[in-house]
């Protein structure tokens, strides 16, 4: 009986506090931990986007290395359309989320406030 009384205070300090938070607050907490790999780690902490890996690449033909990095876009200033779909739909180096449409609108509302201050 004790425990579950304690579980009842920890969950109401839970809802307490996630009704204080803002959108945008959540919306931080989602880029930085969406349940898998956050986005900030690819993305940058602002979503300017940039270069995550610089590696060698060897050219059969003529026979030479050349410099060949791996990028990431930026993802500020699309549209809500074009950001949820960039989501949704992560081809080759993304990897996917599963993500409900209000985490999505959370997250654009963070990327589209903090437009300043990337890296
Ligand atoms: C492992 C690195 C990585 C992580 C983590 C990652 N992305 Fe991406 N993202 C990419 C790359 C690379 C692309 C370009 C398309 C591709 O190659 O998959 C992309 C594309 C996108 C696009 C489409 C951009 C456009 O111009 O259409 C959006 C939107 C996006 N990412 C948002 C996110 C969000 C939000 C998260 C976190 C939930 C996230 N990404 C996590 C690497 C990543």
């Amino acid at each position: 009986m004790k425990k579950f009384g304690i579980l009842v205070v920890i969950l109401a300090t839970f809802l307490a506090a996630k009704s204080f938070i803002t959108d945008i607050e959540y919306g931080k907490m989602l880029y930085q931990n969406p349940r898998g790999i956050g986005c900030d780690k690819c993305h940058g902490k602002s979503g300017f986007g940039g270069v995550i890996a610089i590696y060698k690449e060897f050219n059969k033909t003529s026979g030479e290395k050349y410099d060949a990095n791996l990028t990431t876009p930026n993802i500020i200033n699309l549209t809500p359309q074009e950001f949820a779909d960039g989501i949704m739909q992560s081809r080759g180096v993304m990897p996917s989320y599963f993500l409900t449409a209000d985490e999505i609108v959370a997250i654009y509302k963070y990327l589209n406030k903090e437009k300043l201050n990337d890296k």
